[in-house]
Parts: C-alpha cells; structure tokens; sequence
C-alpha cells in the first residue's frame, strides 16, 4: 500500500494580532524559496502594498508573492472572490510589465457577488442607524454577505459556474429570490444589484476573463507536495479577527488563523512545518470590537502617524494600542507558531518608555488566559510592565547587534513571555529593512 510521504517544508505566515502585521513584506521577504504562494482565506478585506516601477500597487486578491518570477499565486476555495476587484489587480500589474499568468484561482472559491456588497454595507448601515446595535465595523467589500452565501449552499455562485451559463443563472436566480425583499427594505438604492440579466452578463464576462486561470486548487497544490515542491499559505486578515478564535462578533468571517489552511485549501495541517507569526511591536485594530490595551492619547497619536496606520483597504486611521503580550500568548497557541516576526519596532523609537501590557484585571483576579469573547476582553483592565524606551532611529539597523540594547530588551521580554523565538525584526518598510535574528541558544538568549 503507498502512504502520502509529503515533507513538511511548506511554510504559513499569518497575522497574530488584528491584521495589518506587515504579512505582505514577510511573505515577499521568503517567496524566492517556494515554489507556490497560497492565499486560503478571506478576500479583498486584506491589503498589501507593492512597489513596481516607482509606482505603488494597493493588492487584496493577488497573493504577495506575484513579484516573484516562476511562483505560482494560486487563490484556493477558501478565498471568496470579487472577480472584477481581481481582474483590476491583475491588470494593473501586467500594465506595469509584471507575469501574471501564474495567478489562479480555485473553481471552488466562491464569488462575491454586487448583492453581497450591497447587503454587507445595508446590515452595517442598519445596525448603527435603525437597530441601535453595534456595526462591526466591516471592510464594506461583501465578505460577510458571501461567506454566509457558501453555507447555506443551493443560491451561492462558485468560480467554476461562472463558465457555466445554465447552473449560474439557476443560482443567482435563487440567490435574488431571498435578496431581493432584504435589499429592497434596507437599501432601496441598490436596485443594480438585483437585475438578473444584467448580473448574469457581467458574471460572465468575468467567467469568460479568467477562464484559463480556474483550476482545481486542490490537485495542483497535492501535485506540488507531490513532486517535493514547497508551498508558503499566506494568511490573510489575522488570529483575532478569526470567526471562532477571535474577538467575536468583531471579526471577519473565515478563519483567518493558521487553523484555516486545511478546510481552504485541500491540504492536510501536517504538511506545514513552520509557522512564522507576524507581530506588529504595539497593537492596532480597524473597525470596532474591543482593544483592552487601546491608547486614545498623545502617545496613540504619535504612534499612528510615525507607523502610518491608516487602512490600506479603507483609509481608515486605525487604532493604536500598547503590545498585549496577553493576546499574544494566545494567538501563538492557536496557530502553533514556531517563530514570530516582530514588525514595525522602528516605530517605537522616540519614547520614554514602553509599555507591554503581561496580564489582564478581571473582577480584582489576575489572569493571562485570554478569553476573545467580546463581552469578556470588554470587561478587563490592562496590567502594564514599564520598559525603558530608546531614542535612536534604528531604521539602519541590519543586525540584533545594531539595536540599541533597550531595543534588544524589548525584543527579549516579548520572546521569552510567549515563549516562542522572534527569528525577524522588521525596522523599516523596505525588504532590506529587515533583521534575520540567529537563535543559537534557545529562547530568550538572542543576540
Ligand atoms: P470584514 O472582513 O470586511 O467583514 O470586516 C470585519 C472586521 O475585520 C472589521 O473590523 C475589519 O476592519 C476587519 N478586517 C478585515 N480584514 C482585515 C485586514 O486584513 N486587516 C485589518 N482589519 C481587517
């Protein structure tokens, strides 16, 4: 009898806080050495940036790792796609001289479709306005609405029905018949979303678009594994906005932490012998939910503007917070993280004083156990540890060597609280901006 003998040299990369870690630099940074890059979750919530001559190119769909020539970009059939938002990207890469004929996409990925944009920004709409609830706060771009499409089945549109025409026009068609009521009480305007004929036409353009990218991811990826050929799955959105493992109901609707490789992608968890976290060196969050260690002072601001953190995908100002080395412990555990990558530490340069936030208050009790629920992570009070800020710019810094040793502390208490090896230090936006961090000795004797 033959047994699967895959190595287990496929690598993840995925966010460990509330998305926007610097996932795209890391995953850039590594490419070179994978054979194929895989996006597993989410949609065109995520956001990198890239730079092609000169010029910078906003991504959602396109995995990072296009740049690399020889890579296949493949989008299995956990992404849901906005097929005219990929088409976009892809376009405006080849304009810029970039191949983009290794970017595929999974028949079984499912699409978003106008409605679901539509619908994502009426309930979001609804809650502030009419229902006097809390908004999540959504990135608008109808993951929510599409997500929710795919479980309940029969009225959800795949990649592989955009090419054809019967089966697509059956499910659109069901899909109207329970959207059409709901649009028309929420969003009156959206009347382009629920015209058949002109939602059958556009859907097959896109079909008729893409048609030589569809593939079975699956097969592709297990031929891959098959011939010794090495894939790296790039998380997208992050550990706390994954719908069961994170700050619930703030979240996103996949699961958006290394959990989520195998159901997105048809490959089993064992293949994936490393596991790289991204940690940004303090917290941000865009969108509502709680953020126990959230700064709304100076000190927040200053932070914002010195790490230009405002959404990629929506150009919202994100929140700012102190490093919750509480919510970082837990991420770890759930991904099975085997290093992290500390991002954006240059930001941090400039203050008296760092603060990490090691335990969390809860009804005079201390605890480092970090329960997402909302309703709990609203209840809790930070406990801060105070360490000695650095004033240099360490933007130059290429070695652990060069950090000033406040820096270096800093670095330390983190790796040795959550008890997993920071392998890179992340100092500028630039790849070469970057320090590879040699651990000879085990955690917490870097350097
Ligand atoms: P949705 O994914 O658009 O439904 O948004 C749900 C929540 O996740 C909102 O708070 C978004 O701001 C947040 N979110 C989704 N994707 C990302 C991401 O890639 N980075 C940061 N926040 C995200």
């Amino acid at each position: 009898m033959n047994t699967l003998s895959y190595n287990q040299d496929s690598l993840a990369v995925v966010g460990m806080q509330w998305g926007d870690e610097g996932k795209g630099k890391v995953v850039d940074l590594l490419a070179s050495e994978f054979d194929a890059i895989v996006r597993y979750n989410g949609g065109a919530n995520a956001g990198h940036s890239v730079v092609v001559n000169g010029k910078r190119f906003a991504l959602h769909l396109v995995p990072s790792g296009v740049l690399r020539e020889g890579c296949d970009s493949i989008i299995a059939n956990g992404v849901v796609v906005d097929p005219e938002q990929l088409l976009r990207e892809i376009d405006g890469l080849t304009a810029e001289g970039v191949d983009c004929s290794r970017v595929l996409v999974s028949s079984r990925a499912h699409v978003v479709m106008p409605y679901h944009k539509a619908e994502d920004a009426a309930r979001e709409r609804a809650l502030a306005d009419s229902l006097g609830s809390k908004a999540v706060g959504t990135t608008g771009r109808g993951i929510g609405p599409a997500y929710a499409e795919k479980v309940q089945r029969a009225s959800a549109v795949r990649i592989g029905d955009l090419l054809i025409p019967d089966l697509l026009r059956e499910r659109v068609r069901a899909a109207l018949a329970f959207k059409r009521p709901m649009l028309e009480r929420w969003a009156p305007d959206a009347t382009y979303a629920l015209d058949e004929e002109s939602l059958i036409e556009i859907a097959l353009g896109w079909g008729d678009k893409l048609k030589n990218r569809v593939i079975d991811s699956t097969i592709q990826l297990h031929d891959h594994l098959e011939q010794g050929r090495k894939l790296l799955f790039e998380g997208a959105n992050a550990t706390l906005l994954d719908v069961d493992h994170g700050t619930y109901p703030f979240v996103t609707s996949s699961s958006a932490s290394a959990l989520g490789i195998a159901p997105g992608s048809g490959v089993p968890a064992s293949v994936v012998g490393r596991i790289i976290g991204i940690a940004k060196a303090y917290q941000t969050r865009v969108g509502a939910g709680p953020m126990p260690t959230e700064l709304t002072d100076a000190t927040g601001d200053q932070i914002r503007e010195r790490g230009r953190e405002f959404g990629t995908t929506t150009g919202r100002p994100r929140r700012i917070g102190w490093l919750d080395l509480v919510a970082l412990r837990y991420s770890a555990r759930i991904n099975g993280v085997t290093e992290i990558a500390l991002t954006l530490l240059d930001v941090l340069s400039g203050f008296d004083e760092l603060k990490v936030c090691t335990a969390y208050e809860i009804g005079g009790e201390r605890t480092i156990d970090f329960d997402p629920a909302a309703a709990s992570l609203d209840a809790v009070r930070p406990v801060y540890e105070s360490l000695p800020g650095f004033d240099e710019e360490i933007t130059g810094a290429r070695s652990f060597g060069d950090l000033p040793s406040e820096a270096r502390a800093y670095i330390d208490r983190v790796q040795s609280f959550v008890g997993v090896p920071i392998s890179i230090v992340g100092v500028g936006p630039d790849r070469e901006q970057t320090i590879l961090v040699e651990h000879e000795a085990g955690v917490g004797s870097i350097g």
